[in-house]
């Protein structure tokens, strides 16, 4: 019993927003601004209205960011979470309270115990609503709510329950004043029609265009030379995303490759510093990877 709270401890982390440690999220995440003024707008407004009945009745205050792996969903979230929790505290002086699931671990660690754990993380979130601003952020939506007809005879009845469970749980918390949740997906095809129908609002995010590739990479280069006096040239950004981008390829990478590629090349020499011959050579690693 004493392990299973120790357990259900770190699968909940609860934490208070704003907080300095999330402001870089907002700032570093490249991804169309319009894309981010949406999301902003509804996650500032959303909470504040969800009391009257006809919004009550319409909103279910649910975010679903989807698009292919490392392409900002979570940092843009949680960037997103910070300065919505921000706008409030200078309005309000209030704190907001942020609570991350692992849902991962979910049905490795807790199979048999699923329900249990969701219906305790809404609990919670319902709790503190009653006191603070709310923000549940849910990564990989995609194992708590998979598609019910999909589900097989061999898979445990713990999942198929367990999707009724959040279902439940989400009308439950809708007309709750002050609460939003924030989730991403990679695979929006196996997610069950009803939850993809309560969602509110749905942002798709892609792979970094060319433009604000260099862009990834001009803030990392910057963070380099602060934090390690490592200086890159500009000249040597642009020929990095010639050599990713060729005019003939359609290949995109991933804003994660993009925003680790300079350490990485950093690392091919063994020194603190960059040449075109090491990005090169970790651009190599990169596109093999990808093959
Ligand atoms: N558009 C982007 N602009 C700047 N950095 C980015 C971008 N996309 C990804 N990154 C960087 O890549 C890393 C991974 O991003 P993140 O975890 O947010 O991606 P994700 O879409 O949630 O991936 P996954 O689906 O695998 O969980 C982070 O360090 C993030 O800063
Ligand atoms: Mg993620």
């Amino acid at each position: 019993m004493e392990k299973d709270s120790e357990n259900l401890a770190d699968l909940f982390n609860m934490s208070d927003l704003p907080d300095e440690a999330f402001q870089p999220y907002w700032e570093n995440i490249v991804v169309d601004e319009e894309k981010k003024k949406k999301l902003l707008n509804y996650c500032t407004m959303i909470p504040n209205l969800k009391g009257p009945q006809l919004v009550r009745n319409s909103i279910y205050g649910l975010v679903l960011l989807n698009g292919p792996s490392g392409s900002g969903k979570t940092s843009l979230l949680k960037g997103c979470a910070n300065k919505a929790a921000e706008q409030t505290f200078q309005k309000k002086g209030q704190k907001t309270k942020y609570l991350e699931v692992d849902i991962s671990r979910l049905f490795s660690e807790f199979l048999g115990k699923t329900m249990k754990v969701i219906a305790e993380a809404f609990r919670t979130v319902r709790l503190a609503a009653c006191y603070h601003p709310v923000i549940l952020q849910l990564d990989e939506i995609e194992s708590l709510g998979m598609e019910r007809s999909s589900l097989g005879v061999g898979d445990p009845t713990d999942v198929l329950r367990s999707v009724n469970v959040f279902l439940n749980e989400l009308d439950r918390l809708r007309p709750c004043k002050g609460t939003l949740i924030l989730a991403t997906t990679n695979l929006e095809t196996v997610i069950d029609c009803a939850l993809l129908d309560r969602v509110d609002l749905k942002l798709h995010l892609d792979n970094p265009t060319k433009e604000a590739a260099y862009h990834i990479l001009t803030k990392s280069a910057e963070e380099l030379e602060q934090e390690l006096n490592v200086r890159i040239p500009k000249s040597l950004l642009k020929e990095i995303v010639q050599e990713l981008y060729p005019k003939k390829s359609d290949r995109t990478f991933s804003g994660r490759d993009i925003s680790r590629l300079l350490v990485l090349s950093m690392t091919m020499n063994g020194h603190y510093r960059i040449c075109a011959a090491d990005v090169k050579k970790a651009i190599q690693i990169l596109k093999e990877a990808l093959n």
